[in-house]
């Protein structure tokens, strides 16, 4: 099985957030079923060709392709997936791609992702190779569908080929300018009033995706059903509930040659479910370069996130301090965004510097000892479509406390409920008080040193490896195919 794989970020080469972890994973997990995966994906400035031993192309040079008025050539650069034999093509063209982030909000912005598509099918005709599934991943790969079979379909490569959406993230729908179409290729006509890819009078990416994928699918089973409300569809629930018949949602999973404790690179000392004691010595080490007090008394609670309204942190703003005066809780967060998000932290640690330590900004080996370090995890998502924090989390014996919602309802069990087989804490309302009890919740099981490394035990014990997850994909590309 072909298998063209399309995404905006890939880890280790470029990263804002879960997107590409699922990028840098789910391609080798296929790879291992049997399928043939290319990965396509932009250079972007920030990608240190030499660092990563990136290979210059002698034969995919100085590709023409017309974006609008624009004669716009691109360079192709190789990569790996580690050592999985999946080969990443990178897309070069300083023009769109040499810029101070991945994403921006410049007017070309639709042009950066244009070009992607369309490089991806012409790299794949200079290879004479003919793709069984076109994989796109959210609005930067919405159109693909689309090209497929309006642009590319002349080409007998592409006859056969299958097109599968996957929405990371419905609030992000690439929605442009009515007007832009022309830079797509694509007939005005799907621009006009109902038109397959207008929505609010905008051009959109991912409803057009929507609309042309021969299957959409969602990264939770829970997340997949949410998006069809509107609540959670983001103006796309209609269309959505329109297409529910080739709906479905297919839960990630994680890298555990990444992230697991027993191989992490990062964290000192490793410790694995026969050695979890040693997970002290991590939390130890980890205030120390927060530099905040070990005592083994205290809970330690730790947070890693994009700052915007999707993560929830609202929820913390009117009880944080409360928390901190009545217990012995300790805080450490990793996190950049929204600007007010990160004030409310920052005044936190300068009112509890001795509870409270803050690092704004990305950085992904904090991001390993949080996980490692903590004893618990909150994410109170407001809506999240799989989220793979609370499953690292879950690897690291470290209890998640979520808001049950997407991806977080489909992996968190909340142990009061479910005595039996829960592995973190879970709280239903979008409240500040659902989160302050489920936090003092925490707070009693931390104070029950059995209790807690039962729990933690289940979560380090559950299977999250991505083979159970692209065995999913797979058998969904042959019922496509071959249906
Ligand atoms: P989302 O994709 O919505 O941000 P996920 O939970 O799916 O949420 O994935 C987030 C990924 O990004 C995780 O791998 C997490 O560790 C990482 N991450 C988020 N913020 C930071 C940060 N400030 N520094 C390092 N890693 C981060
Ligand atoms: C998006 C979602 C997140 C999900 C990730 C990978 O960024 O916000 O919940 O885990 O994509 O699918």
């Amino acid at each position: 099985m072909n298998v063209c794989f399309i995404t905006s970020e890939c880890v280790p080469y470029a990263k804002t957030g879960g997107l590409a972890d699922v990028s840098g994973a789910l391609p080798k997990a296929l790879a291992e079923l049997g399928c043939a995966v290319k990965v396509f994906m932009p250079l972007y400035d920030s990608i240190d060709t030499r660092l990563h031993n990136l290979v210059f192309s002698e034969d995919l040079y100085e590709i023409p392709v017309q974006i609008g008025n624009r004669s716009v050539v691109f360079n192709t650069w190789f990569g790996n997936l580690g050592d999985s034999g999946v080969k990443v093509h990178f897309i070069d063209c300083p023009l769109y791609y040499h810029r101070s982030s991945i994403y921006t909000s410049d007017g070309d912005e639709n042009e950066r992702y244009i070009l992607l598509q369309h490089a991806a099918f012409k790299i794949m005709q200079r290879y004479n190779w003919s793709p069984d599934v076109l994989h796109c991943n959210d609005w930067q790969s919405g159109l693909v569908p689309a090209m497929a079979k309006n642009i590319y379909h002349w080409d007998e490569l592409f006859r056969e080929s299958v097109s599968v959406l996957t929405v990371h993230n419905i609030a992000y729908q690439g929605a442009f300018d009515p007007q832009d179409i022309y830079k797509t290729g694509l007939p005005s006509s799907m621009v006009a009033k109902g038109g397959p890819l207008e929505h609010n009078g905008a051009m959109s990416f991912m409803k057009g995706g929507i609309v042309y994928a021969d299957a959409v699918t969602s990264v939770s089973p829970t997340y997949a059903k949410e998006i069809q409300q509107p609540q959670y569809g983001a103006g796309l629930d209609a269309i959505l509930r329109t297409y529910h018949h080739k709906l479905t949602g297919i839960l990630n999973g994680i890298d555990t040659d990444v992230w697991s404790p027993g191989q992490d690179t990062y964290i000192k000392p490793r410790y694995t479910v026969k050695t979890l004691n040693k997970k002290q010595r991590v939390k130890a080490n980890l205030l120390k370069k927060f530099g905040l007090e070990y005592d083994e008394e205290r809970p330690l609670f730790g947070i890693i996130s994009r700052l915007t309204p999707q993560k929830g942190f609202e929820l913390l703003q009117p009880i944080l301090s409360h928390l901190l005066q009545t217990s012995n809780m300790q805080l450490v967060v990793l996190g950049s965004g929204e600007e007010s998000s990160e004030q409310f932290f920052q005044l936190a640690k300068d009112l509890y510097p001795e509870q409270v330590a803050v690092f704004v900004g990305y950085n992904n080996e904090l991001a390993h000892w949080i996980e490692a370090g903590a004893d618990f995890f909150i994410m109170p998502s407001r809506f999240e479509p799989c989220g793979l924090n609370q499953m690292y989390s879950l690897a690291y014996g470290t209890l998640p406390i979520v808001r049950k919602t997407g991806g977080l309802a489909d992996t968190v069990i909340d142990v009061y409920s479910d005595p039996e087989n829960g592995n973190g804490l879970v709280f239903e309302d979008f409240t500040s008080y659902a989160l302050l009890t489920t936090i003092q919740r925490a707070l009693e099981i931390y104070s029950d040193s059995d209790a807690l490394e039962t729990i933690r035990l289940r979560g380090m014990n559950a299977d999250f490896s991505w083979t159970r997850s692209a065995e999913k994909y797979v058998a969904l590309y042959n019922r496509l195919k071959y249906a």
